[in-house]
């Protein structure tokens, strides 16, 4: 299995890119099934979920063709199955958006249900719900959802809890049904928004994107489209808290500042310089952080997918701080991993109290999933000595080329998948 290993101590210096969304990515590429033109999409973010995801709609008859690392077309005409392999559905929960862009183009779709994740259980029942009050039926048969319906028609549906998947999912489908769907409290994320910017560019009818009311009026066909995915807002993220906690200087490009308002606002809470530019961010920490309290929240709240990422930053504050997770019910499984590190802190229920540390020193850690493992390297890339972070296959999930762009940044890190190269490493850094 293969693993990071990383040799702290060096303050991050230097410029980073970020790539495109991957969870604007996951959704655009399931909806541009729903026309029967080429889709050609750019600024692909060049990571495993979307790799897979590429895989599963040709595994249906979708034509993939790959211009690029970052730029693909997609033609839906030759789709020969609606039902969607286990396989896929097992590597990433994000198929599951084949269910609403199978059912608002022909009415029928199959896929694996998919299972709960290392963060939580991650139910599914606001999607069926919302494809259900457009007229479908929906049932689970030999572990998949099987959903089809004769006419889709527009409904007023109201989602009981902010979803982010179950918006874009029954925006899919709406987006084909007869007549007006209104989403009530539907998730606002960046990403919802370059969704419905996608399907409309596609001819759809989404207006309120980026609010709590979409309005939708559905349409009978789809076209072709050319468009380029925004930003990823959690990499830049997670670029900006590894230059607080190793106290650099990084300036972060390709970004919408305005997406990254409530970690902006956090890094500067602890004592961080943040400036902003038209598409860059520049982060600069001197001195030992301060704590601070924070609460993951619905965008424009503080994103729980940046929650690990700022739970290390705060384990190496002055003070005690307090993160509280609204959204999942399982996300600090990388805490008892920072214990070994060092770190001092207490999980009681969704609360984490920190109580900082002068220090971390490294320690063999594995990734518990896909945010908490990035956070785990932010926290070796901070700490005196070694740290060898396991199971990184759940990191490359998320971050294309994550320990290039560390190491440009004046990072010590290796990916190795021998006890012979990390003897090397190790002799290398001394
Ligand atoms: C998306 O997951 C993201 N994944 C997650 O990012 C992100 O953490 C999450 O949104 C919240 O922002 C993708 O976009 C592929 P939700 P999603 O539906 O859509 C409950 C990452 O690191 N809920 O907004 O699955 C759910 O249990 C990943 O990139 C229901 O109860 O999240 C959770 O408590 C991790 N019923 C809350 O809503 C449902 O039908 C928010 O989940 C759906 C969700």
């Amino acid at each position: 299995m293969e693993q990071y290993i990383i040799k702290g101590g060096n303050p991050l210096v230097g410029e980073v890119e970020i790539g495109g969304a991957k969870n604007a990515a996951l959704g655009i590429l399931a909806a541009a099934i729903m026309t029967d033109d080429t889709v050609r999409i750019d600024n692909l973010p060049d990571v495993q979920d979307i790799n897979v995801l590429l895989e599963a709609i040709g595994e249906i008859g979708v034509r993939v063709d790959r211009i690029s690392r970052t730029s693909v077309l997609i033609n839906g005409s030759g789709i020969g199955s609606i039902s969607v392999d286990y396989e896929y559905i097992k590597k990433i929960r994000a198929s599951y958006y084949l269910l609403g862009a199978l059912l608002g183009k022909y009415k029928k779709a199959e896929v694996p249900l998919p299972g709960g994740c290392n963060i939580g259980s991650r139910p599914i029942d606001l999607h069926l719900k919302g494809f259900k009050a457009l007229g479908a039926k929906t049932r689970i048969s030999n572990g998949a959802i099987i959903a089809e319906a004769d006419h889709l028609r527009g409904n007023h549906i109201y989602l009981d809890t902010v979803s982010v998947g179950a918006t874009i999912n029954i925006m899919m489908a709406a987006s084909m049904a007869e007549g007006r769907t209104i989403i009530e409290n539907s998730a606002k994320e960046p990403h919802v928004v370059d969704v419905a910017n996608f399907l409309n560019s596609m001819g759809a009818n989404i207006k309120g994107a980026g609010t709590d009311v979409i309005r939708i009026r559905g349409v009978e066909k789809l076209h072709a489209t050319e468009y380029s995915i925004i930003p990823d807002q959690i990499e830049a993220g997670t670029y900006m808290f590894a230059a607080a906690a190793t106290r650099g200087d990084v300036i972060v490009k390709n970004v919408i500042p305005k997406h990254l308002e409530a970690t902006t606002a956090k890094l500067v809470e602890i004592g961080c310089q943040v400036e902003e530019f038209d598409d860059a961010v520049r982060v600069v920490a001197t001195g030992r952080l301060n704590n601070t309290n924070v609460k993951t929240l619905p965008y424009p709240g503080y994103p729980t997918d940046m929650q690990p990422q700022i739970g290390v930053a705060l384990a190496l504050a002055e003070g005690t701080s307090i993160v509280t997770e609204s959204i999942f019910e399982n996300r600090f499984k990388y805490v008892d991993e920072l214990i070994r590190m060092g770190a001092d802190v207490k999980v009681e229920g969704n609360t984490a109290v920190i109580y900082g540390t002068e220090k971390l020193t490294g320690a063999r850690v594995s990734a518990p999933d896909l945010r908490a493992g990035a956070a785990l390297v932010i926290a070796g890339l901070a700490a005196e000595g070694i740290t060898i972070v396991d199971d990184i296959v759940y990191i490359q999930r998320g971050y294309e080329y994550f320990e290039e762009k560390l190491r440009s940044l004046g990072a010590e890190i290796e990916r190795v998948s021998s006890e012979k190269e990390i003897k090397k490493f190790k002799l290398r850094v001394g």
